[in-house]
């Protein structure tokens, strides 16, 4: 696969191939470079965990990391995406790992057959969130047999995020039953066919994942952010002490992070026993360096 941009149209059993190999990687399994390869990771938007893990994947997978700030670059000059890709194409860059604000970012990029170097999408605008959807279904799979059946609440911020859309799309592909809940007006009609929409405390008892969403202060509009009260939104939507006390006692709580402690959760659960938070970091890197070496197959350097 040259590019990995999105879990739209991923059938489940490639989503499983590379939650498999994302395993092997964390047992240990060795990667095999024939040549050297070389990695950017674009980010024109901010990031610790994604561009991070990245990089600590690209060094288990021993390539190698071109230094490229969004904030010093060219692109600040008025140089397109493509071009800026042209370039680190022609200087020997394999792959491009992008996290742009603009949702779709990639799809003329995709289309252009002279653009060799891989493209790993890091998540765009509203858009999808690929390499936190499969970390996502890697914790999820460790924890249960089967995604068949099993149920997942997604919660608070759907409309702006694009770990929803990901996960939500490729959830109903594994199998999973999904729900929705949060406030009303944050819910997109777009998301139905993949669940259903309902009441927070009615849904909660019966959940085998619940994964909250952070809310996303940078990405709602002025009214919405004048009105926004986080206490209140804990109350209504978030994940109390209180709430967690009604979940499956074998539920787990995941969350993509950056947590808005003490908002989308309670502080204290962010280390508690049903959290999987810190998991799914750390699991985010195997399932990145699925990623990246599905990439670098194509380019027949894997
Ligand atoms: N989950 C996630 O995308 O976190 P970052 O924005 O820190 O990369």
């Amino acid at each position: 696969q040259r590019n990995l941009v999105t879990v739209d149209h991923m059938e489940a059993d490639d989503a499983l191939d590379l939650i498999h190999e994302a395993q092997a990687y964390k047992e240990g399994k060795k990667p095999e470079l024939f040549q050297k390869a070389y990695a950017a990771n674009l980010f024109f938007e901010d990031s610790t965990r994604t561009k991070c893990s990245f990089q600590m994947a690209e060094h288990k997978l021993n390539m190698d990391t071109i230094n490229f700030d969004a904030s010093t670059s060219s692109v600040n000059k008025g140089e397109t995406l493509y071009d800026t890709l042209k370039t680190l194409e022609s200087i020997g860059v394999n792959v491009a790992v992008i996290r742009h604000p603009e949702t779709e970012y990639y799809r003329d990029l995709c289309k252009r057959e002279d653009l060799k170097i891989g493209i790993v999408n890091a998540g765009d605008g509203s858009g999808q969130h690929p390499s936190q959807c499969l970390l996502d279904m890697m914790t999820i799979a460790e924890e249960f047999k089967s995604f068949n059946d099993l149920k997942v609440l997604i919660v608070g911020d759907i409309k702006h995020s694009r770990v929803a859309r990901s996960n939500a799309q490729m959830l109903y592909s594994l199998g999973a039953k999904v729900f929705f809940s949060g406030p009303k007006e944050w819910f997109d009609s777009d998301f139905e066919k993949y669940g259903t929409y309902g009441d927070l405390d009615t849904l909660l008892p019966d959940m085998d994942v619940i994964n909250l969403l952070r809310v996303q202060n940078e990405r709602l509009n002025d009214t919405e952010g004048m009105n926004f009260d986080s206490d209140e939104y804990h109350q209504q939507f978030g994940l109390t002490k209180e709430r967690a006390t009604q979940m499956k006692p074998k539920a787990i709580i995941i969350h993509p992070a950056p947590v808005n402690r003490g908002v989308e959760i309670d502080s204290d659960l962010v280390e508690g026993p049903q959290s999987r938070i810190f998991e799914q970091m750390k699991n985010g890197v195997y399932a990145r360096m699925a990623i990246l070496s599905r990439v670098l197959r194509y380019q027949e350097v894997m």
